[in-house]
């Protein structure tokens, strides 16, 4: 039986924290809604200053971020042997129209967006926040029939994947603009 009720919260490090919760009020506002500070580890009271903040990204969600002014600079959001689009966020939108008015906000600030991108069952933009981590808006457009089609080829899908480390092409529909209705 599934006892897991969604996200508490998601915890990255960030390199400003005052930054970070001016960018996600103006750019997809959310709201900051908590602070927690300490200058020590609590157990062993050595020297460690952070900030953690937490930002409201709806639908009882969580986004937290750690400042820690006293450690070396982050490289980069993921290790150096991932792709850089591989590790993200994605945020739900109620809509394509709200997608696209937080791409041009954003591009008129002269942040690179990508997209939309067409996935059939859902369109995406992609992004980076001001610490680099990858952030994509997501507004969803599946079908029940999609949705009912994509449930029925996941496992061959999984398994065939797992024997050849080639993409199965159960769901090809997804990208190439096959589908109709
Ligand atoms: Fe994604």
């Amino acid at each position: 039986m599934a006892f897991l009720n969604g996200v508490h919260h998601v915890a990255y490090r960030c390199k400003n924290a005052k930054e970070t919760v001016e960018w996600y009020q103006k750019y997809l506002d959310a709201n900051f809604i908590l602070a927690i500070a300490e200058n020590q580890v609590p157990s062993t009271k050595e020297p460690d200053p952070y900030m953690h903040i937490f930002i409201d990204i709806g639908g009882g969600n969580i986004l937290a971020f750690f400042e820690l002014p006293t450690k070396q600079p982050m490289i980069a959001p993921s290790d150096a042997n991932t792709p850089a689009w591989t590790q993200h966020l994605a945020l739900k939108v109620d809509s394509i129209d709200t997608m696209l008015k937080v791409k041009a906000k954003m591009e008129a600030d002269g942040i690179e967006v990508i997209g939309p991108t067409d996935h059939t069952i859902f369109q995406s933009i992609y992004f980076r926040d001001p610490s680099g981590h990858r952030l994509e808006l997501a507004a969803d457009t599946a079908t029940p029939k999609m949705n009912q089609m994509l449930d029925e080829v996941k496992w061959d899908m999984l398994n065939e994947w797992d024997r050849t480390k080639k993409a199965p092409t159960h769901a090809r529909w997804m990208h190439d603009g096959s589908y109709a209705n």
